[in-house]
């Protein structure tokens, strides 16, 4: 306990303008992570399997953005870091730990750039004025990923376990008592997910996400109590590889259910039009 509220003031002073909530959301994390290191590893390997093997597809390896890195323990950073001229790491929450095994490991041409790469606010804005004016359709689009056209020479991106968090984090803020739920359109996290998706799709270069799209909750009897989607009901990309991640196993949530969760690996995002 002492450990982590020390971690979440050293966060708080290295990134001062990163959301409380954020803080809490990656220090609960890491402590999961760590009890929950067996029934991880089997999902971590695979996503790094993944990654690799959209390095392997690219050709010319000058930059590669990694979102959701966290706490780099499905992203291969070792092998991104030797075979990329840059890497940023792109994440609502960079922890200190994370930033000092970077800075420990030497990886010289790694960055990190904080920010929320869910388009809620944008979309609570696009809500507002679209209640000011009348209008429905501002004919703008959500362009959550739009930040990416400014980096430079960009050869692969990553979408690395975020997108369902995304998902979930806005859930969250939208239960929260701010009053921007009312203003917030009905399928407010559908478009959310679509709009990541899409940012994706969009981008001119190699493209590799992996992502939780839905879990069930099994008792020990086999007997399935609860089944739910991730993204909201928006159809997930064509997936290369599917499996299985027990992200609760049998006493980490209750003594008697585990959470387990399907995961997708989708290469060269595409959306249906
Ligand atoms: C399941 S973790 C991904 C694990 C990570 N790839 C690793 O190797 O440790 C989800 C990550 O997404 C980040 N995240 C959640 N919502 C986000 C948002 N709106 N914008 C940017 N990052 C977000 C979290 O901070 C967390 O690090």
């Amino acid at each position: 306990m002492l450990a982590d509220a020390l971690l979440f003031a050293a966060t708080r002073l290295s990134s001062p303008h990163t959301r409380a909530a954020a803080i809490r959301d990656a220090i609960g994390l890491r402590s999961r992570a760590r009890r929950c290191r067996d029934a991880w590893a089997g999902h971590e390997a695979r996503t790094r399997a993944a990654i690799d093997r959209a390095i392997d597809g690219v050709d010319v390896r000058r930059t590669a953005v990694v979102l959701g890195s966290g706490l780099l323990r499905d992203v291969p950073i070792e092998r991104l870091s030797s075979m990329f001229k840059k890497v940023v790491l792109v994440d609502v929450c960079h922890l200190p730990t994370t930033r000092l095994t970077v800075l420990l490991r030497r990886y010289p041409n790694v960055a990190f750039m904080t920010r929320d790469i869910s388009g809620y606010d944008r979309l609570a804005e696009q809500s507002r004025i679209k209640l000011a004016t009348g209008q429905d359709d501002l004919g703008v689009r959500l362009d959550p990923l739009g930040f990416l056209r400014k980096i430079d020479e960009l050869d692969l991106v990553i979408s690395a376990n975020v997108l369902s968090q995304i998902a979930v984090g806005a859930e969250a803020r939208l239960q929260a008592k701010d009053g921007q739920a009312r203003i917030m359109p009905d399928d407010a996290v559908a478009e959310l997910v679509a709009g990541h998706l899409d940012g994706l799709a969009q981008l001119p270069c190699k493209t590799v996400i992996v992502t939780d799209v839905s879990y069930i909750r099994r008792r020990q009897d086999g007997i399935i109590v609860e089944s739910h989607d991730l993204l909201a009901g928006v159809t997930p990309p064509f997936a290369s590889d599917v499996w299985d991640w027990t992200v609760a196993p049998f006493g980490e949530e209750a003594p008697d259910e585990e959470r387990i969760h399907r995961v997708i690996a989708a290469e060269d995002v595409a959306v249906d039009l």
